[in-house]
């Protein structure tokens, strides 16, 4: 594998845990304004992006490549209002996207036909990402103002599950 892919991949394993980090932090947000609803739904969302991480680990063991861990940073976001972590979501799945589209066209350019369908899982996952994201916005728009849809939106978020990803390697 190309050596600058190998790197790009190795550095999104970092960036994936980052993530993970960041949703716990926003658990940790909502659990203490009694939103424990909220919070189940970001540590669930915590344990995905450790899985992406996981992925990307044991694709590098596969192909040979010794996997290198670099510190993960400290999530700094202050929330001010209950919708604040919904849209740094956002944005924060955004700019994974953008990660994840710049080690394809790394992959791509190496004609690294493997790691392009390997990745090819990683841009559907985005498209999912976002979208999660945004509708979690957009119900939060439509009944987060009443206390009444806020407390129902809370108990739907209390039901979401781990599942463990599709891709398996
Ligand atoms: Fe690993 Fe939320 O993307």
């Amino acid at each position: 594998m190309d050596k600058k892919v190998a790197e790009l991949i190795n550095d999104q394993i970092n960036k994936e845990l980052y993530s993970a980090y960041l949703y716990l932090d926003f658990a940790n947000y909502y659990q203490d304004i009694g939103l424990d609803g909220f919070a189940n739904w970001y540590d669930i969302q915590a344990q995905e992006e450790r899985d992406h991480a996981m992925l990307m680990r044991t694709y590098l063991f596969n192909n040979g490549i010794r996997v290198t861990f670099d510190a993960i940073a400290k999530p700094d976001k202050v929330f001010k209002k209950v919708s604040d972590p919904l849209h740094a979501g956002l944005e924060h799945e955004r700019y994974v996207t953008s990660l994840i589209n710049a080690i394809y066209k790394a992959a791509k350019k190496d004609d690294d036909f493997r790691t392009m369908q390997f990745l090819d899982w990683f841009v559907k996952e985005q498209g999912e990402e976002e979208k999660n994201a945004d509708d979690l916005i957009k119900k939060f728009e439509l009944y987060g103002s009443d206390p009444k849809g806020l407390y129902a939106l809370n108990q739907e978020l209390l039901g979401r599950t781990y599942s463990a990803p599709s891709l398996t390697l």
